[in-house]
């Protein structure tokens, strides 16, 4: 009798680190719409518009020039000199373009490596639930610890002062916030971001704030956690070109922070990325200097959009948070009983509308949808069709 030896499939070996993280929510529906013809998508977080040309343009003269190579580290010096007097124009920040400033690969790197670059195994970062995505992974990747606070419809998706310090120990490093805020469109006044800061500070807390929405608010003002007094050594501010000047593929981000800080980052950046993407970083300097007028049109259209889809989810019955900044809405789909994820697996496949569950921003997004209204008012006048008829056909209560 032959034996054939056996194959022996090779086991790899994953680390602790990425098993523990589970994979995002949103791309199993990225996944499942690029499979369905006719799919509206209200899921991804970017805008339906290209690029302003004249951005593209900067860029393509600097291939034309062959200006192909590497940058400094810490980015083009004349990107951090026009970030630095974006900064000081727009919140009277002063920062040093070569010692307070970073250009990253987008806010998703800038994220990581402050995580990285400030926490220690075990130290705990304070954060609210829902928040974006990546803001757990960025802890845990960084053998940190979240610190979840639930926040809801009722308060506006707010966090308070209070709520942070009641989960404040002696292993919390830092307060991490991001508003306007994705998924909840949620927009915090002033002086609520003023109780926070101060509290941070009275606990010498680092606040980590996520700004990548600053320019896309409605009606209110953006507060700039790093102008608040005092704030500018207790802040590490993260913002990026993807939202406001319609750049998510350049991949260009920034950090602005305390000199010990940007220079920790700075080390893991240099033996990671190296540098950010030189022609994005080219546009990156077009979008400053010249920008403002395209990000302003946008915004303004956004406004037009944020309007109608608020109005429609409100007139389908769904109760509907007002949204005041970035470009999200977030609607309760509870009257239907189904969990979030049914409700998007459900909605995609019947009436080939994408959103994405609530429960993919933590556990106090159970019972919500995020929509994305950074597409075209015909296809949210379509979207909110269908989501009537299916809502209709589900309701239970
Ligand atoms: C709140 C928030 N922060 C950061 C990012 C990542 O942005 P970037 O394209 O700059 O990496 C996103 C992208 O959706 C976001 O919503």
């Amino acid at each position: 009798m032959s034996t054939k030896p056996r194959v022996q499939r090779r086991k790899y070996s994953i680390s602790k680190r990425a098993n523990q993280l589970s994979p995002s929510g949103i791309r199993k529906f990225f996944d499942m719409l690029a499979s369905i013809e006719g799919v509206i998508s209200l899921g991804v977080g970017e805008p339906d518009y290209a690029t302003p040309w004249h951005i593209c343009e900067a860029a393509i003269e600097s291939l034309e020039k062959g200006q192909t190579m590497y940058t400094s580290n810490l980015g083009m010096p004349e990107l951090r000199q026009e970030l630095s007097r974006h900064l000081k124009n727009n919140h009277d920040l002063d920062y040093d373009p070569d010692r307070e400033l970073l250009i990253t690969v987008g806010v998703s790197e800038a994220l990581d490596l402050t995580m990285r670059a400030i926490l220690n195994t075990g130290n705990e970062v304070i954060m609210t639930d829902p928040c974006y995505v990546s803001y757990p992974p960025s802890v845990i990747l960084a053998e940190g610890k979240p610190v979840m606070i639930p926040t809801s419809e009722e308060d506006h998706f707010e966090v308070s002062a209070a709520d942070i310090e009641s989960r404040i120990t002696s292993r919390t490093r830092a307060i991490l916030i991001g508003y306007p805020a994705n998924p909840t469109g949620a927009v915090m006044s002033r002086d609520k971001l003023a109780e926070i800061a101060e509290l941070a500070r009275r606990n010498h807390l680092l606040v980590v704030s996520d700004e990548i929405y600053a320019r896309l608010v409605y009606g209110v003002e953006h507060t700039c956690v790093a102008a608040l007094p005092g704030m500018k050594e207790s802040t590490v501010l993260l913002g990026g070109f993807s939202k406001a000047y319609a750049m998510t593929g350049w991949r260009i981000g920034y950090a602005a922070a305390p000199r010990e800080i940007i220079a920790a980052m700075t080390k893991i950046h240099q033996y990671t990325m190296m540098c950010a993407p030189t022609m994005g970083q080219v546009a990156a300097i077009e979008a400053l200097k010249s920008g403002e007028d395209s990000a302003a049109e946008m915004v303004e259209d956004y406004n037009r959009r944020r309007l109608v889809m608020v109005k429609g989810l409100r007139n389908i019955g769904l109760s509907c948070f007002e949204p005041k900044g970035a470009f999200y809405a977030f609607p309760s789909i509870r009257c239907t009983g189904m969990t979030s994820e049914d409700f998007a697996e459900k909605l995609l496949t019947e009436e080939k509308v994408a959103v994405v569950p609530g429960s993919a921003f933590g556990e106090c997004g159970e019972g919500y949808v995020r929509c994305c209204y950074a597409t075209s008012l015909t296809d949210i006048e379509e979207a909110l069709l269908r989501m009537r008829r299916f809502v209709n056909k589900y309701r239970v209560a």
